[in-house]
């Protein structure tokens, strides 16, 4: 099982959420989170007008994925949060042990 972490820009969310509901992802959760990549913020535009600050507002989606559906997720969020502009974001993929649905018990791949 995968964590699959995407930070992406605000206003790609909806759009985002509807390519991996097309991807059947059945969860997923967002935060409303600020950073900075390579240009430290500063030539970023957001909402029309360049970012002087050096956090620029992001959009972080947390995604479970079995192993087998982690290439769909990937695609799904890259193929839509691309801009081809700086602060498009980044997609990364870290190992999860276990996964527990709380109401039922389930565990592992039948818990996401
Ligand atoms: N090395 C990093 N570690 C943690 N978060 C990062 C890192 N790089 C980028 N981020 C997060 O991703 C957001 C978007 O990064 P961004 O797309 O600007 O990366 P970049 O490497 O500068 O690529 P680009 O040159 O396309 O802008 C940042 O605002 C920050 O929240
Ligand atoms: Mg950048």
């Amino acid at each position: 099982m995968k964590l699959v972490t995407a930070i992406i820009k605000p206003h790609k969310l909806d759009e985002v959420k509807e390519a991996l509901q097309g991807a059947g992802v059945a969860g997923l959760t967002v935060s409303e989170v600020r950073g900075y990549g390579r240009q430290l913020g500063h030539t970023e535009i957001y909402r029309g007008a360049e970012y002087t600050v050096e956090f620029v507002p992001k959009v972080k989606l947390e995604i479970l994925a079995s192993d087998s559906t982690v290439d769909a997720v990937i695609d799904a969020v890259v193929g839509v949060a691309r801009s081809g502009e700086v602060g498009d974001g980044k997609v990364f993929v870290t190992e999860v042990a276990r996964v527990v649905r709380i109401r039922t018990g389930e565990t592992d791949d039948e818990a996401i």
